[in-house]
């Protein structure tokens, strides 16, 4: 019997896993459906629950419901516990709920992999301190870079998160205001900002020489953020879509066992919001 997955999400109309997981499903020949659920952004568990009585066997779980899917989990991942967020459930034979999240894990395969960078030894800043850049600390600071920065708009919550990782690598908070004099080889941003088409207040002469800046999010047009990036000497800027593609492709690994290849994906993806 074809298997069951979906991503839940509100709004969740232009989400692109669908497309993704059928890709994978394809290439590595898996018997399995996957589909867009809108769940209320009061019921996400009711919604998930219903799911799994319909032959459910795996979701992705994107905004509003990753802290939801993080308490509906029944088992947790060490990295999805100290998250605190899940982006990837699923039901085991016994019928307990496991969640995990693999953000992370994608953001670094596409820097690492799909964008040849090397994180170590690397000066690394990360902009914001939401839910999006609580899922990726742990697997940058497991590439050894010499530094990460954690700087926020509100400071306690980048205090807090570089207190939470602190036995994890060489992590560090500060406020926009102190970066002035800072140098950086990477810079990831993972604030709200671009969504707005804004931009948090950077020094001018943040990027060492040589530096990559990567935006968590992506559009048809570069983002603002990635534009500041090349305006201020950034050798590279990269947008999220490899992001999306790499944490899709971890996912369909924990739920199937088969790591599938990302580059034809993408290429797809690409290729499509061009044309949008
Ligand atoms: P997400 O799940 O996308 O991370 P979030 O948890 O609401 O969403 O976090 C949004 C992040 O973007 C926060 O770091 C936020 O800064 P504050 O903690 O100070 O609110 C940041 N952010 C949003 N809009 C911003 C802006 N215009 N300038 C700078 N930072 C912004």
């Amino acid at each position: 019997m074809t298997d069951r997955y979906a991503v839940f999400g509100n709004p969740i109309a232009h989400s692109k896993s669908p497309q993704i997981h059928t890709a994978f499903a394809q290439q590595t020949e898996q018997d399995l459906s996957y589909e867009a659920l809108l769940a209320p952004v009061d019921a996400f568990s009711e919604s998930f629950n219903e799911f799994l009585q319909r032959q459910g066997k795996g979701a992705n779980i994107t905004v509003p419901f990753k802290q939801d899917a993080y308490e509906r989990a029944e088992s947790l991942t060490p990295r999805a516990q100290r998250a605190g967020a899940v982006n990837t459930l699923w039901q085991d034979e016994q019928g307990v709920v496991h969640g995990d999240t693999t953000d992370g894990v994608g953001l670094v395969r596409d820097l690492t992999q799909n964008q040849q960078l090397d994180l170590k030894g690397k000066r690394i800043l990360i902009l914001g301190a939401g839910g999006a850049v609580r899922g990726v600390i742990e697997p940058i600071l497991a590439e050894q870079p010499a530094q990460l920065v954690i700087a926020n708009r509100t400071v306690s919550k980048a205090e807090q998160l570089a207190e939470l990782f602190a036995d994890f690598g060489a992590i560090s908070s500060c406020g926009f205001a102190d970066l002035a004099g800072q140098q950086f080889d990477v810079v990831v941003n993972g604030t709200a900002a671009s969504l707005a088409g804004d931009l948090p207040p950077l020094p001018d002469d943040l990027l060492a020489e040589g530096a990559a800046c990567y935006d968590m999010m992506y559009s048809k047009e570069i983002t603002v953020f990635n534009q500041w990036a090349l305006d201020h000497g950034a050798v590279k800027a990269i947008d999220g879509l490899g992001m999306l593609v790499e944490q899709a492709a971890e996912s369909f690994n924990i739920w199937r066992g088969v790591q599938p290849k990302t580059d034809q994906v993408m290429a797809q993806l690409r290729e499509a919001l061009n044309q949008s």
